[in-house]
Parts: structure tokens; C-alpha cells; sequence
């Protein structure tokens, strides 16, 4: 991002207080997709304010789909049906890795070619992941040597029966989507578990989809042709977001945070599982459930910090969460590991080598490991001057490990954080006592 920022983090003694976060940004991509290809109007309440969901509303806009932005968060979007408007221009997706994989799968199924760029760190972010299966359902990609930009000339989609090499939930989504518009019915399946966001909006927009859970792995299919209706929607807050929250109040016993309107899926609610183990204290209260999205009200107090390991599916349940959870494992008793995270390689940086960097800066010692990272417990961190990497989840993650070091912490690209949480910086000193 240009006019790079700075922002200065003093420590804390305490978080307290009442957070209601910004919708979900995987809802909200997938929401902002499906009402553009639905017919009939969306009305979409609390929709993501991250600049990353803003870069899919504004590729909607380029491929023919009517939305507006109304007071308090809402959009309402005037679906097109399946059938969009070839882009004048290529579709910018900024930095966002899932507008560029899950509208990949929309545009290949489409009459026309279409080019899909992002920014510098986009560009260097594999691809390859969404080209082979949209290839062999017949769309033409091309790209640079597996990267962005990529060109898709759509065609009439084939089902395909495919086992995903990489768990990611944006390439199902991508596969899902795709799976609309092909002849006949797209079996998909995911060696691990990831969020479902994709299949519980797909529904939502009144789809069919069958799901089977073969042992560790997902299996899921889905007919060609269905129609999407439009639905008017309130997402749940951004449960990724409120993580920063919920690590800051675990770094003081003295924590007391109300969180209502949260995000609860099984399929992302692992943190809240990890944070209670390491010794958060939380109660959730008022459990709902908008089109098939769990969402509840979370009552939070801090204690002690034990430790944590971090492994196999739950390093995928737990990836974007991993950064800040590593920032608070100085400050605990055992230390947290991570393993089988090397995806965190391929994310808005390379998450791993961020997050070791910046916590050396701050004095700690880390052993990094090519799948993920090794702290130690009892380290005493001092304020440093941190580079955010141009990624928002590693500015926020080391906001919060500067909570609890000695003196102040720079954090340089800190605008970053407005990918997914534009607010984030206020809102976190609102909530801290100094
Ligand atoms: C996302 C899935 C994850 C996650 C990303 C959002 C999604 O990526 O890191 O922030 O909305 O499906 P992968 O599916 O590539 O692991």
C-alpha cells in the first residue's frame, strides 16, 4: 500500500470494554459474489469494511453488477443472474487473495475473457492452486508462471471429480462457484476440514450441495445450473479480527471484554477452544443462527497464560489467527510451537519469517521452522521498531505484543491493518488502559 503510516503502541496495563467488530471478511466476499450472480436484490447488513472486501464489490462493479453502499454497513446489491458483463478494464483485486481465487471460479464460467490483477504482494501469491482445476474443467488461463495477472477466457464448464492437494477454503469456494455453471455435478474433495463459508452461503442463495465427511478429509458435490435468489442477510462480526482483541485481554489477568454479535462457526471457532486451553476465560452467551452462520455474544476475562502446540488441522482451522497467537507466546508460561503451517510461507507475506523477525526485534528468542515456529515461554519483551510487512494481520498481531513489552513499539506500514480492519488501531487503544 502507498502513504505508509506509522503508529506508536505504548503498554497496557488492562483491555476493557465492548467490541463489536466489522462482518466477517470471508462472509462477506462470498455474500458480496453470490448476490451478483443471484437474481433479485441482496440486502447485506454489516458488511466488511476491510479495503480487501471493497476490492470484490468493485470487481462485481466491473463485471455489470448495480450495489450500493447504504448508512450503518449495509449494501444492497441488484443481482444480475449468472450471466455478467465482460470487465472494460482488468479487475483489480488489490490485495486480496480470496477475490482473486473464489471470482476466478465465476468468471471462468463466463462468455468472455477477462484479466485478473492485484498489488505487488498479490503478484507474488500461487495460483496455480485455482488454474489447474479451472483449466481442466475448460476454462483457458493464463498467468506468470503460476502468479498474477491472471487472463481467464471463460467457457461452458465441465464437472470434474478433484481432491484438492492444498486445504485451502478459498480454492473450494473458487471449485464451488465454478461448479454452478458446468454440465453436470462437481465433486470436490479437501484433505482437511477448512471454513465452510462457501457451502453455508451457497445454501443461503438457495443452492443444493451434498456433503460427506470421509474420515480427516471433506468431500463435497455440487450441481451445474442451479439458480441463486437473492437474501437479505446480517453478517456476523469478524471473528479473525476480534482474535486481536481477544489476545490483547489475555495478556492481562486483569481483562474484561464483552464481544456480541460475533462469528461462531465451527469450522473458524478453534481459537476460541485454544485461547480458553492457554487460560482466557470465556462464557458465550445468546447463540443464534443467520442463514446456517453461527453467531453469539462472548463475555471475556484474563488469567494466567499457560502454553499451546499447534498442529495438523488445527494449524489450517487456526491459519490467520497463527501470527497473533505466536505474538503472545513470550508472555506465556510454556511457550506456544507451530507446525504443519507452511502456508503461512504464501499468505500477504511470509508469515513465518514476519512474525520470527519482529519478535526478535522485541528480544524474544524463536527458533523458525520451514512449517512454522518454536517460542519459548517466559521472555520479557522490549518495545522495538517493526516493520508490518505490508501485511495487515502481522500489524495488528505485533500491536498486541506490544501491549506488555517495556516502552514503546513502532510499528512502520501499521495503514496496512485497513485490509481487513480499518478501525483497528482506535478501537484497540479505546479498549486499553495505560
Ligand atoms: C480464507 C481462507 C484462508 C484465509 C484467508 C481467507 C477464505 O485462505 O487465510 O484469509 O475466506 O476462504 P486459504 O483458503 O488460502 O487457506
Amino acid at each position: 500500500m502507498k502513504n505508509e503510516a506509522s503508529v506508536i503502541v505504548r503498554p497496557a496495563r488492562n483491555v476493557r470494554g465492548n467490541v463489536s467488530l466489522p462482518g466477517d471478511k470471508s462472509i462477506s466476499h462470498r455474500y458480496a459474489m453470490l448476490a451478483g450472480i443471484a437474481e433479485g436484490p441482496s440486502r447485506i447488513e454489516n458488511y466488511s469494511t476491510g479495503a480487501d472486501c471493497a476490492s470484490t464489490l468493485a470487481c462485481m462493479r466491473s463485471l455489470g453488477v448495480h450495489w450500493e453502499k447504504k448508512e450503518n454497513g449495509v449494501i444492497e446489491v441488484q443481482g444480475c443472474g449468472p450471466s455478467l458483463t465482460a470487465p472494460a478494464a482488468a479487475l483489480d483485486c488489490g490485495n486480496s487473495g480470496s477475490t482473486m481465487r473464489m471470482l476466478s471460479g465465476i468468471v471462468a464460467g463466463q462468455k468472455f475473457s477477462s484479466e485478473m490483477v492485484g498489488d505487488e504482494s498479490l503478484s507474488r501469491r500461487p495460483m496455480a492452486r485455482v488454474i489447474t482445476p479451472l483449466s481442466a474443467m475448460g476454462a483457458q488461463i493464463e498467468s506468470q508462471a503460476g502468479r498474477p495477472p491472471l487472463q481467464i477466457t471463460g467457457a461452458a464448464l465441465k464437472a470434474i471429480d478433484y481432491s484438492m492437494p492444498v486445504a485451502s477454503a478459498q480454492v473450494k469456494s473458487c471449485l464451488l462457484f465454478a461448479g454452478l455453471f458446468a454440465d453436470g455435478e462437481t465433486r470436490i474433495e479437501e484433505p482437511l476440514r477448512t471454513r465452510d463459508h462457501g457451502e453455508v452461503a451457497l445454501r443461503a442463495f438457495g443452492a443444493k450441495l451434498d456433503r460427506k465427511n470421509n474420515g480427516q478429509g471433506n468431500e463435497l458435490r455440487i450441481r451445474g445450473g442451479q439458480r441463486l435468489r437473492g437474501i437479505e442477510a446480517r453478517i456476523p462480526g469478524d471473528l479473525s479480527s476480534a482474535a486481536f482483541f481477544l489476545c490483547a485481554a489475555a495478556l492481562f489477568p486483569g481483562s474484561q471484554l464483552a464481544v456480541p454479535g460475533l462469528l461462531m462457526n465451527p469450522t473458524r471457532a478453534r481459537l476460541l477452544d485454544v485461547l480458553m486451553q492457554i487460560g482466557l476465560r470465556i462464557s458465550v452467551t445468546q447463540l443464534d443462527e443467520i442463514h446456517g452462520e453461527l453467531v453469539g455474544s462472548l463475555q471475556v476475562g484474563g488469567a494466567g497464560l499457560k502454553g499451546a502446540t499447534i498442529a495438523g488441522a488445527d494449524s489450517a482451522a487456526l491459519i490467520d489467527e497463527i501470527p497473533v497467537l505466536a505474538a503472545l507466546a513470550p508472555y506465556t508460561d510454556q511457550g506456544i510451537e507451530v507446525r504443519d503451517a507452511k502456508e503461512l510461507r504464501v499468505k500477504e507475506s511470509d508469515r513465518i519469517a514476519a512474525v520470527a523477525t519482529n519478535l526478535r526485534l522485541m528480544g524474544a528468542q524463536v527458533e523458525e521452522r520451514e512449517d512454522g515456529l518454536k517460542i519459548p515461554g517466559h521472555q520479557a519483551l522490549h518495545g522495538a521498531e517493526l516493520d508490518s510487512f505490508g501485511d495487515h494481520r502481522i500489524a495488528m498481531a505485533f500491536a498486541v505484543a506490544a501491549l506488555r513489552a517495556s516502552g514503546e513499539t513502532l510499528i512502520r506500514g501499521a495503514e496496512s491493518a485497513a485490509i481487513s480492519y480499518p478501525a483497528f488501531f482506535q478501537t484497540l487503544e479505546e479498549l486499553t488502559e495505560h
